[in-house]
Order: structure tokens, then C-alpha cells, then sequence
């Protein structure tokens, strides 16, 4: 905020909900520059309907919420935050394959619900995380970090990507496999690809039928990667194991939904970078995209450089 207040003149949405479409098409449309969260849409209606823009800076490393060939045509530089948020991701994606492995939610609403009677050997029995098979779905930063800690568990790891990725073949000994492979022989899959019309819905029934009975499904990317009704058909008709969903189509989740009554799902409000340090990185990452954009300089993460000689941007 000090940042932008002090290159700006700066209007900003201070409630804690997202700003109302109608509200943000009125206010942005005099701007130059927009800071936006992944709760708004960037589209060419929106684009439209501030001619002035030059700049939108997404507050996130993901930017399916942004039309970023739409801004292009325009010449409008759009930016987004990688790399702060990588470690911070990886460790909520490995919490999630360890509570879910290991029934850590459901274990506590146990205690809480005075159902904690005794000690008995076949009671509240996980599974294994230690020298599991851990399925990598998408080997860019966020997967090859997650890849570092399930090393140090002893997994046996394999992913599945477009591109390979020789760094973590080579450094973390993760073995490229086919997407077929990976789904039948994984006991966790965790997935790192970002959404796009390709991924929408990638891992759906047909994806559900080809996973083992004992197989659980984490997911910190974007929610509709997974067809979500198939999922609820899968956990309840033991095709998989569980699921860990730091991420749900849509977000936010309501409490009535069917996945959160099944015990052996734990889903989380979208967390996946939330911790003061990264949180504050990627603003401070958001804000300088958005001014050095504005000044001609250049960007920390410029998703489209080549706007910068086009239109608005040229010169
Ligand atoms: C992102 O940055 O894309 C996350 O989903 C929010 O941190």
C-alpha cells in the first residue's frame, strides 16, 4: 500500500469480500494501472472498459483470472508474483498429503467429540507416507519443491508433465512417466499445473477409474483442475482413498457441501501461500510490477513483454 500510495494516486477496495463487477468496471475505469486479486476477472470486457489502463499486476502467481492475450493486443502489461510463494505452496501441499494421510482433521474432531475411549492396535490406522509413491502432476517451481521435501520422506517419486524437466531428474532422481503411468501407480497424487482450458477438469472420472483404491489426490493449484462431481464419486465409492483440497470449484466452498461430510477429505480456504512473510513478498512483488510498469521500467514478472511496444505501452 505505502508503495503504490507514494507513486499513485491510488483508489483501492477495502472490504473483505471481493468488489462487485459493476463497482470495479465503474472505478477502474479511469485507471492506469490495476493491483487485482484472483477474484477478478481481467477480461476484454473489463479491458474495455478502462482505456486507459496500462498495467494490471495479479497479486498471485497463477493468472487464469487474466486474459493475458487479450491485454497484449491492447498493450497492456500484466504481471504476477512467482517464485516467493514456491516453498511456502510446497510445504501446504506436503501438511496436506500428511493430514490426509494420516486422518489428522478427522483425529481431532475424534478428541474434540469425547469419542477417545482407549488405545487399540487397528484403531485410527493411516496409511504410509515414508516410501510411498508420489505422483507429481506438473514438474514446474512448486512441484520440484514439493518433490524436495517428499525426498527427505524417502518417497519413490515420478511426475508427468508437457516438458520434461531434467533439473529434477537429474538433481532429485524424480523419474518422467506417462500421465497413464502416474495415475495407475501412485499412492499420492499432487497436482502443479495451472488452469487452463487444457487442465480444466483434467482429472475427472476417467482419471478417478484409472487411480488406485488406496490412492488419495492433493490438490493446491486451482480447483477446477478437478471435475469436483467426479471426485465426490470417486471417495464415495472407494475408487480412491481421500483427497487434500487446499483449492475447490468454485471458492469459496460453502460448509453444506457433500465433499466436506466425507471424513477422509480435508479441504482448506486457499491457503497455500498464506504466511505473513510470503503474503508480504508477493504484495511488495504486485505493487513494484504494477509502478515499475506505470514508469517504463521493468517489471519483476512481466507475463507479456511484448505489450510494451504495442498501443497504450509504446513508448
Ligand atoms: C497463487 O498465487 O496463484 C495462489 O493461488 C494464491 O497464492
Amino acid at each position: 500500500m505505502q508503495r503504490l500510495q507514494d507513486a499513485t494516486e491510488l483508489k483501492f477496495w477495502a472490504e473483505d469480500r471481493p468488489v462487485p463487477r459493476e463497482v470495479l468496471l465503474k472505478e477502474a475505469a479511469d485507471c492506469v494501472g490495476v493491483l487485482s486479486m484472483l477474484t477478478e476477472r481481467i477480461d476484454a470486457e473489463f479491458l474495455d472498459a478502462c482505456p486507459q489502463l496500462r498495467v494490471v499486476s495479479n497479486h498471485a502467481v497463477g493468472f487464469d483470472n487474466v486474459d493475458v492475450a487479450a491485454c497484449t493486443e491492447r498493450g497492456i502489461l500484466a504481471g504476477n508474483t512467482p517464485d516467493v510463494l514456491t516453498e511456502t505452496t510446497a510445504d501446504l501441499a506436503f501438511t496436506l498429503i500428511l493430514a490426509t494421510a494420516r486422518r489428522v482433521h478427522e483425529m481431532v474432531d475424534y478428541v474434540k467429540q469425547d469419542k477417545w475411549r482407549t488405545w487399540g492396535p487397528l484403531d485410527n490406522l493411516g496409511v504410509d507416507v515414508h516410501h510411498a509413491t508420489l505422483g507429481i502432476m506438473g514438474m514446474g517451481r512448486i512441484g520440484y519443491a514439493v518433490a524436495k521435501r517428499a525426498k527427505g520422506f524417502d518417497m519413490e517419486l515420478i511426475y508427468h508433465d508437457s516438458t520434461r524437466s531434467v533439473i529434477a531428474e537429474e538433481k532429485l532422481g524424480v523419474k518422467f512417466v506417462s500421465r497413464e503411468e502416474l495415475l495407475n501407480h501412485s499412492d499420492f497424487i499432487t497436482l502443479h499445473v495451472p488452469l487452463t482450458p487444457e487442465t480444466r477438469h483434467s482429472v475427472g472420472k476417467a482419471e478417478f477409474e484409472q487411480m488406485k483404491a488406496s490412492a488419495i489426490l492433493i490438490n493446491t493449484s486451482r480447483g477446477p483442475v478437478v471435475d469436483q462431481a467426479a471426485l465426490l464419486e470417486a471417495l464415495k465409492s472407494g475408487q480412491i482413498r481421500g483427497a487434500g483440497l487446499d483449492v475447490t470449484d468454485p471458492e469459496p466452498m460453502r460448509a453444506d457441501n457433500p465433499l466436506l461430510a466425507l471424513p477422509q477429505v480435508t479441504i482448506l480456504p486457499h491457503i497455500g501461500s498464506a504466511t505473513l512473510n510470503t503474503r508480504t513478498k508477493m504484495a511488495d512483488v504486485a505493487a513494484r510490477n504494477l509502478v515499475n510498469g506505470l514508469l517504463g521500467e521493468e517489471m519483476v514478472s512481466c507475463l507479456n513483454p511484448q505489450a510494451r511496444g504495442i498501443g497504450r505501452n509504446k513508448s
